[in-house]
């Protein structure tokens, strides 16, 4: 597996690529690897001759008090993990090269990033959108993995690439889930002992809004609240958000009639943890529980 730091190499080696025929996959992310990130690399195996994996912790994406520099890293293990997977090419930019001083340009869409965690994180979807942007640029990859865990990142992601007319597919992976159902995160790795435990509370009220809905509850409002009571009980968790939304355009749905989406964002001590979930009448019933 290479190990490619430098940005200028990085360009190259992609149009080299490009001038050869190959289709490279990207599998963007901020390290710290997981299982989740690792199915992404999986999902790209058969969509592509190339597969390319990134890590950046994007100082664009973090507001002025959030979590930038308790965000965890470990690019020793995540290059063993990914060497393991088969992965071709890890490119780990610093972020000093890939925003220089001068670094003025953004690209922000402006509708489906104002709600859910837009509205807690105003400039976040804006630092996603670029990072993204960027890195398709440098690698010039015809694919590129996102996973659902990040359900309005990806709706954002389509969207731009969509309203600008770039030459990447997507390919979106489910939610990879820890034996107990909470959803695998690298910021998992910062909550203590209790709150790990208290986070569990959160699959299980969104496996409680799923079956609501298939036992055709359709009112959102009567589900919303019973997900709050189910979270709010615990004291470790504050509910930041929950949302019961239109899957493509993230606008609140006030009945349930076919699929929609609920959105959750919480924190867990200090941490902020976000999840969701179809729910709906044609939605699985599977439950949220890796095996
Ligand atoms: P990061 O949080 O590292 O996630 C990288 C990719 O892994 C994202 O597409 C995310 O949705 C996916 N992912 C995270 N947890 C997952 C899980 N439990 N199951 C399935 N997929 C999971 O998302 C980002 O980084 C950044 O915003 C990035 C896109 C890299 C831009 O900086």
């Amino acid at each position: 597996m290479r190990i490619e730091r430098s940005i200028r190499e990085m360009a190259i080696w992609a149009e080299k690529m490009q001038r050869f025929g190959k289709v490279v996959g990207l599998l963007p992310t901020m390290g710290a690897l997981h299982g989740g990130h690792l199915s992404l690399m999986k999902l790209l195996e058969d969509r592509c001759d190339i597969r390319v994996a990134s890590i950046l912790v994007n100082p664009l994406q973090f507001g002025e008090n959030e979590d930038l520099d308790k965000y965890p890293r470990n690019e020793e293990s995540d290059i063993q993990k990914l060497e393991a997977q088969g992965c071709d090419v890890v490119f780990i930019p610093s972020p000093e090269r890939m925003f220089t001083d001068n670094f003025s340009t953004f690209i922000d869409e402006d509708t489906l990033s104002n709600g859910l965690c837009g509205k807690y994180r105003p400039t976040h979807f804006r630092g996603v959108t670029t990072i993204v942007n960027m890195l398709f640029n440098l690698t010039k990859c015809n694919v590129a993995a996102f996973g659902l865990k990040d359900f309005q990142q990806g709706v954002v992601i389509r969207r731009m690439i969509e309203n600008l007319f770039m030459h990447v597919n997507l390919v979106f992976g489910d939610t990879v889930r820890e034996v107990d159902g909470v959803a695998m995160s690298s910021r998992n790795t910062l909550l203590t002992s209790t709150q790990r435990k208290a986070a569990t509370t959160i699959p299980a009220s969104l496996n409680w809004a799923r079956d609501q809905a298939l036992n055709s509850v359709e009112q959102a409002s009567e589900i919303i609240h019973g997900v709050e009571a189910m979270l709010t009980n615990d004291n470790e968790i504050k509910v930041q958000y929950i949302e019961i939304v239109d899957p493509l355009t993230l606008a609140p749905v006030e009945y349930i009639t076919t699929k929609a989406q609920l959105m959750i964002a919480v924190h867990c001590g200090s941490t902020r943890l976000i999840d969701n979930i179809e729910i709906g009448m044609n939605s699985q019933s599977k439950q949220l529980i890796m095996v």
